[in-house]
């Protein structure tokens, strides 16, 4: 597969260990950044990394800062971006068959590499179930194209 990912210096280390082990699966890795453990803004990361998904240069996105939390909610604002949160390997499962996400989320400070590292290949694995969930990714693309004032 072609996999997009990106970190900020909370999930760079994280980032660092999931390459290698992703290319020595055979994957195609595209690393959007951050390049060090200097202090950047993770917003800026899952912009990066989802831009690439978006312009079809990766089958999914991996998006990794220190809790997972702030990145997969800056993704979750991009329109047709899906980010999952993905703390276990059962919500990895489910964040791919039911939400048919098209981004990952992962927290470098609270999940420890090997988890991480099962946590994406189950994530891989998992096949999107359709059916009702289509009919809910559905509601939220319309979701997406709505405005609110507040
Ligand atoms: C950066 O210190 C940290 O806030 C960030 O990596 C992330 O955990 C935010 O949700």
């Amino acid at each position: 597969m072609k996999i997009a990912i990106a970190s900020d210096h909370g999930g760079y280390s994280l980032k660092q260990e999931l390459i290698p082990y992703l290319e020595g699966k055979g994957h195609t890795v595209l690393d959007c950044g951050t390049d060090s453990e200097a202090s950047v803004d993770y917003i800026d990361y899952a912009e990066k990394g989802c831009a690439q998904y978006l312009a079809g240069n990766a089958d999914f996105v991996i998006l990794c800062c220190g809790t997972g939390v702030g990145i997969s909610i800056a993704a979750n604002k991009i329109r047709g971006i899906r980010c999952g949160l993905c703390p276990s390997v059962q919500i990895a499962e489910l964040v791919k068959q039911h939400n048919n996400a098209n981004a990952i989320a992962l927290g470098g400070r609270t999940t420890p590499p090997e988890l991480a590292k099962e946590i994406v290949d189950a994530y891989m694995a998992a096949e999107f179930m359709g059916g009702r969930h289509q009919l809910r990714v559905d509601k939220i693309t319309s979701l997406e194209n709505r405005q609110y004032s507040k």
